[in-house]
């Protein structure tokens, strides 16, 4: 699949931000968001810090100003056929700037040195936003898996096919 970035910055006064790898130093500011965006279902540090340390060059993180405006992660599993994106989130002021669209794309080409087929993730059923941002990038639907965090809360597993083996 291709995710190419073909739109011009949604408000031109503010300055575009850099998306690059996460490093060490990004995890408080990181930790923060995901607790910001995912509340009650954010990752705790020490899982935060395990899984920079798996997976470095799947973690991007997008920076304005010095400020972490948002974060995703993507992790292959352990045979490399699949990998997942665990994370995706944009600090709610920023939102609608394409931003999250640029992380995902980021996280998308870390996977250009890894030899996956596909990209699964889970959404919540509810999700518009994140279901159309998806549907955009590539992914369809699995199907819906109730409870898959547990009682009452029922995901969407999606999937985006890299085409690399057919
Ligand atoms: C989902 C999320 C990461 C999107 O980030 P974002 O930076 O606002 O999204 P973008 O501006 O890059 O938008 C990319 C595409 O997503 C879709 N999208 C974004 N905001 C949307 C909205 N409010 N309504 C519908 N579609 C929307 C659009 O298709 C958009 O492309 P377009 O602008 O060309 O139409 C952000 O809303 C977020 O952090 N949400 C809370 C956390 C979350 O739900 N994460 C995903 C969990 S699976």
């Amino acid at each position: 699949m291709s995710v190419s970035k073909n739109w011009a910055s949604a408000d031109s006064d503010q300055a575009e931000p850099t998306i690059r790898v996460a490093v060490l130093d990004d995890l408080p500011r990181v930790q923060e968001l995901d607790a910001e965006v995912f509340k009650d279902l954010a990752y705790p540090r020490f899982a935060l810090r395990q899984l920079l340390d798996l997976h470095a060059p799947g973690w991007a993180v997008a920076e304005r100003e010095s400020e972490l405006v948002g974060y995703s992660l993507i992790a292959p599993d352990f045979n490399r056929e699949t990998a997942w994106l665990l994370a995706l989130g944009v600090r709610e002021d920023c939102r609608g700037q394409r931003i999250g669209w640029d992380l995902l794309k980021h996280s998308l080409d870390s996977l250009k040195s890894v030899d996956v087929k596909q990209v699964t993730l889970t959404v919540a059923p509810d999700n518009e936003t994140a279901i159309t941002l998806y549907k955009k990038a590539g992914f369809v639907m699995l199907g819906l898996q109730q409870d898959y965090y547990g009682p009452g809360e029922d995901r969407l597993l999606m999937q985006l096919h890299l085409g690399r083996h057919d």
